[in-house]
């Protein structure tokens, strides 16, 4: 196998509404809903940078500013913290600093769909591996779920997506496996459709928003074939790569919270908070009080 290109960049899609949250979304990106005290992008940004990831493109949309400024150094926020000796705080802040030129951001003009945001990043993506992180999918990981990814893609070259085991009923909300052959952790996959009818799902096994692909998929986004939804569908072209490049789901070891979801992001608040030292007694105290 000729050597493989490190993967070193990653596409986030951030252009939708939000209407699920509203109104708490209508002046604000839902990315920055916090989960206990960091936004979602955030989580995001940090789980790719812990897979070795160094360069980041954020697919916007109108108003999604507010994502931008918060990547960028606060410099009289900074100042403050130093003049009220909070030296804990300004620490935290510069060490998460985006190095200079790391974040990029092309809008998306137009909602076609998530393939579409995806091919909007092309110039970004170049002739590179790249990873897509869908903030929105929030994951607690021992090891971070894209560095997952990344091993599985040195170990087996090619696309590499996260999956996870779904109950049938709710297969129809996802990009679907139709399984080549199971391995256990990896499984090799001969065919995807995104959001099937329930009856007609080749399996339960579902993409979550975690993937490595090649810039190969970039070809078939160009075509802007509409797919579920009227829209164009990132599984789709993932799709057309399959028999002319490896393609696998990886059995991701962690939980991922739907924080597209007010529930999911409820329960995620409290996962995350329960994990903390500083908040887990507190937060175990109240919630006997209403169970
Ligand atoms: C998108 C993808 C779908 C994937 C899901 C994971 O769907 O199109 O294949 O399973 O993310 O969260 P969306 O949630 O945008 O409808």
């Amino acid at each position: 196998m000729p050597a493989l290109k490190p993967l070193k960049k990653a596409v986030l899609p951030v252009a939708g509404l939000g209407t699920r949250f509203l109104p708490a979304t209508k002046a604000m990106a839902k990315e920055m809903l916090p989960v206990v005290d960091r936004p979602l992008i955030q989580y995001a940004i940090d789980e790719a940078r812990a897979a070795g990831i160094e360069q980041f493109c954020l697919i916007t949309g109108r108003g999604k500013t507010m994502l931008v400024e918060h990547f960028d150094v606060a410099y009289e926020l900074e100042r403050t913290l130093q003049e009220r000796g909070k030296t804990a705080e300004l620490a935290q802040l510069r060490a998460e600093a985006m190095p200079p030129g790391a974040l990029v951001t092309v809008r998306q003009q137009v909602p076609m769909g998530l393939g579409h945001a995806i091919w909007c990043a092309r110039h970004f993506i170049g002739d590179d591996p790249f990873a897509i992180l869908l903030p929105d999918d929030l994951m607690q990981c021992e090891v971070s779920c894209t560095a997952q990814l990344a091993a599985a893609y040195r170990e087996t070259g090619g696309n590499v997506v996260a999956i996870e085991e779904v109950p049938r009923e709710r297969v129809n909300r996802y990009g679907v496996l139709d399984v080549l052959e199971d391995k256990g952790k990896l499984v090799s996959v001969k065919g995807l459709v995104e959001k099937p009818a329930i009856d007609q799902a080749p399996s339960n096994l579902t993409i979550i928003g975690r993937y490595v692909l090649m810039p190969e998929v970039l070809g078939h986004l160009a075509r802007m074939e509409r797919g579920a939804g009227g829209e164009v569908q990132l599984t789709d072209a993932m799709a057309k790569l399959i028999g002319s490049q490896p393609f696998h789901g990886l059995r991701y070891e962690g939980r991922r919270f739907d924080c597209g979801d007010k529930a999911g992001w409820l329960e995620a608040q409290i996962a995350f908070a329960l994990a903390r030292p500083d908040m887990a007694d507190a937060v175990r105290g109240f919630l006997r009080n209403y169970l």
